[in-house]
């Protein structure tokens, strides 16, 4: 690494703030993409920690200057290799951002990038207030989910990030720092650059601060789990639910197998053991009435579409440990998974994309784990290791789901992003007029290709 640039790095950041020994960094060279498909991290890199916009933006001024790669990175829980740095350069680690203002009258909240899922959720609900989206990984940072758009259980009433997501903090690779939204719940001046910044997975820009929107407290919950014994009854109750009036917070798809593995992962137990396949509906409700009506609902949909009896949980804890089995899964199932898909189609397409896989399955002699947000037609797919190595038809078969999905009126992902891991598939959604549109706009943001290059569109 270059001691000049190490020099000014630590003169803007002060000389705490910035590590270059290689154990220390290489805690900030991996994410949570499965190994398999995980790209080469460079390590002939420098880690800073600035704890402001005007260091950042100073930062990106003399990477600009010296055409020197940045990679911003936050939590590392991505699963696409969005965050890794392929090449030398500098990390910027958005650790130190760690302020939080709830706004009560408002119903917002300004963040940090560098807060955690976990630590909004607790600000949250300490002010009397929720943040009802869950994507996952409580260790992920704002700034991540803000620039992954990211999705995960929670988000069938209320929507994904980019529909909590009011303002944005974000300094281009210019070092321009740019304050887009603000407090506000319709804005239509000019074109959307905020919408622009969200999902853009570090490629346009470094979210310093996010204001979201936050909702009154979610008095009253409930969580159903629907055992049936045929895939096709689970996911085709799905719409049912969907048309019926009751808007969930959440409906998840899990298998039995996979669930129990999980459970057993933690040491937990699991509710339900029967019914191969299971749907988790999360309610909520601002009257007890109301909620336990909405259930009754819920209940008398999913045993006319073939479920068992119902489990429901009650207790806050009981609830909790329900979403915690549940988002284990990934981990539980990581070691042996060669990759992990998050294709998305139309809901009522569901039951015909895990189908198609079912069939994969048996015509490779593969074991193809499925779970997900069924209320958003977003399926987790997983292509598992033989003998812990990648099997033959790995590419194959995952090429095959993406078709697939595509045919069903789908794209390739709901949630995870395209990251590094994707780009060769984008063909099979975007246009070229599109993939070549998405390249003129990162060349405005960023005419020397310094941030986070090589990521999300590739390089032509
Ligand atoms: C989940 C992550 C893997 O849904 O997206 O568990
Ligand atoms: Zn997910």
């Amino acid at each position: 690494m270059d001691l000049d640039l190490i020099g000014d790095l630590k003169r803007i950041v002060g000389d705490r703030w910035v590590v270059s020994e290689r154990e220390s960094v290489m805690d900030y060279l991996l994410d949570e993409t499965p190994d398999v498909v995980r790209p080469k991290p460079s390590s002939c890199v420098v880690v800073v920690k600035p704890c402001s916009a005007e260091e950042v933006s100073k930062i990106l001024k003399l990477a600009n200057e010296r055409k020197v790669t940045v990679y911003p990175v936050g939590g590392r829980t991505g699963l696409v290799g969005g965050s890794i740095p392929t090449r030398p350069g500098i990390i910027i680690s958005m650790e130190r951002f760690k302020r939080i203002e709830v706004d009560n009258e408002n119903l917002m909240a300004t963040l940090g990038a560098g807060v955690t899922l976990g630590d909004l959720i607790s600000a949250a609900e300490e002010a009397g207030l929720s943040f009802p989206l869950h994507p996952g990984d409580e260790g992920a940072f704002v700034g991540g989910l803000v620039a992954t758009n990211a999705g995960g259980a929670r988000a069938v009433k209320y929507g994904v990030m980019r529909n909590y997501v009011k303002g944005v903090e974000v300094v281009i690779p210019t070092g321009e720092i740019l304050q887009l939204g603000g407090k506000l719940l319709k804005n239509n001046t000019g074109y959307n650059l905020m919408h622009l910044i969200i999902g853009s997975e570090g490629t346009l820009g470094i979210i310093t601060e996010v204001t979201l929107k936050l909702y009154p407290q979610m008095k009253h919950s409930l969580t159903l789990i629907a055992p049936f014994n045929s895939r096709r009854d689970a996911i085709g109750a799905v719409p049912k639910i969907l048309q019926s009036g009751v808007t969930p917070l959440a409906i998840e798809y899990v298998e039995l197998d996979e669930i129990l593995k999980s459970a057993e992962h933690l040491n937990e137990k699991w509710p339900v053991e029967r019914g191969f396949s299971q749907l988790i509906i999360i309610l909520t409700d601002v009257s007890e009435d109301a909620l336990y009506s909405q259930a009754e609902e819920i209940e008398s949909l999913c045993k006319e579409n073939g479920s068992e009896e119902l489990v429901v949980a009650e207790t806050r804890e009981e609830q909790d440990r329900i979403l915690r089995i549940r988002s284990n899964l990934y981990t539980t199932l990581k070691p042996d998974v060669c990759d992990i898909l998050d294709v998305v189609v139309p809901p009522n397409r569901l039951a015909e994309l895990i189908d198609i896989i079912e069939e994969l399955g048996v015509k490779y002699g593969a074991k193809l784990p499925v779970y997900g947000h069924a209320g958003d037609g977003n399926l987790h797919a997983h292509i598992m290791k033989v003998d812990g190595r990648p099997p033959e038809y790995f590419e194959e078969v995952k090429r095959k789901i993406y078709e697939a999905s595509v045919k069903l009126g789908g794209v390739i992902s709901g949630e995870h992003g395209v990251g590094k891991t994707r780009i060769k598939d984008l063909g099979l959604v975007l246009s070229g007029k599109e993939i070549e549109l998405m390249r003129e706009i990162k060349r405005v943001f960023d005419p020397n290709n310094i941030l986070n290059p090589g990521k999300v569109i590739g390089e032509a």
